[in-house]
């Protein structure tokens, strides 16, 4: 594998267009975002972590216009404009909260924005539950009560593409993103059919998310789903009532993957793009080997319901 470009330090934002701000906003808040700007023209959404914005909705056809990610230094942003085939050159960001970013076309043509220098905001008071589990007792003289409402999002997670030539991708993003491979999942008889691929940022020691970004082999390229941490399964349930209580259109959860291990949740904004939610994620580290594993093993639920069709065949444009 050659030497990535650059190593990105972790996901920005999902930029999608809607015709619609309202309904954007209206699905969005029930989602657990919250406004962070509004213009006539845009919509910039936070979750309770530093991150400015963390989804951002352009008024226009409903498309999926750009996946942002975090570089570690804007010298990053100059060896990537100067090394990257296609690479715009470093632009200001021109939207709340500034700072500059490159644009790049990633394997199937859709844009990648590689972001750096928007400054970030307080943190908003979060609520966790405190849970007294059978190896021990920490809730003491404290009630337990879930009020209903919206989940707290926390921050963006990973976003996932379908794609037609995964191996293309998968190349193309370790060697613009520096995305290293958490697990490769293979058909059940085929060990060299690549089905899906599950990448995490490089941050060398220190333990990330298992997946930032994870590729599936479709026969449409697509976004297949856009991913947001929640504070923990109380606040995934809760936003799950919610969204259910506000009509909003559910598509598959709730369950525990395999591979991650996220606590999941999948909902539908108005346009059909697919929204997840997620709490406690494995985290790996450079120690951490690649592995490999069969369909049968890798893509499916451990307990919940397994991926209905539509969810496999979700690829919005
Ligand atoms: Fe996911």
């Amino acid at each position: 594998m050659p030497e990535p470009i650059i190593k990105i330090h972790d996901l920005a934002w999902i930029r999608l267009g809607a015709p619609d701000l309202d309904q954007a906003e209206g699905f969005l808040t029930d989602f657990g975002l919250l406004r962070q700007v509004r213009t006539d023209d845009a919509l910039y959404m936070r979750g309770t972590g530093e991150a400015q914005h963390i989804h951002i909705t352009e008024r226009g056809p409903d498309r999926v216009l750009a996946i942002g990610f975090l570089a570690e230094s804007e010298a990053d942003l100059h060896r990537l404009a100067r090394e990257a085939a296609g690479a715009s050159g470093v632009e200001p960001l021109n939207q709340p909260g500034g700072g500059k970013r490159v644009r790049l076309k990633e394997h199937n043509g859709f844009t990648i924005e590689v972001v750096h220098g928007t400054p970030t905001v307080a943190k908003l008071p979060e609520r966790h539950s405190v849970m007294n589990t059978g190896a021990a007792r920490e809730r003491l003289g404290e009630f337990q009560r879930i009020t209903p409402r919206p989940c707290q999002v926390k921050r963006i997670g990973h976003a996932v593409l379908s794609t037609p030539d995964i191996e293309g991708s998968v190349a193309w993003a370790q060697l613009h993103l520096g995305f290293v491979v958490s697990e490769h999942v293979h058909a059940e008889d085929d060990p060299d059919l690549l089905l899906a691929s599950f990448n995490r940022a490089d941050r060398g020691e220190e333990f990330v998310d298992h997946h930032i970004m994870m590729f599936g082999r479709h026969h449409r390229a697509g976004l297949n789903h856009v991913s947001f941490e929640v504070q923990d399964i109380d606040d995934l349930h809760a936003g799950h009532d919610w969204l259910k209580a506000q009509g909003r259109q559910h598509l598959w959860g709730i369950g525990r993957h395999l591979l991650g291990s996220q606590i999941f949740d999948y909902w539908k904004d108005p346009w059909g793009r697919v929204h997840e939610h997620w709490t406690d994620t494995d985290v790996l580290n450079a120690a951490m080997a690649p592995r490999k594993v069969p369909k049968s093993e890798g893509l499916r639920s451990q307990w919940g319901p397994q991926a209905p069709q539509e969810f496999r065949e979700a690829a919005s444009v």
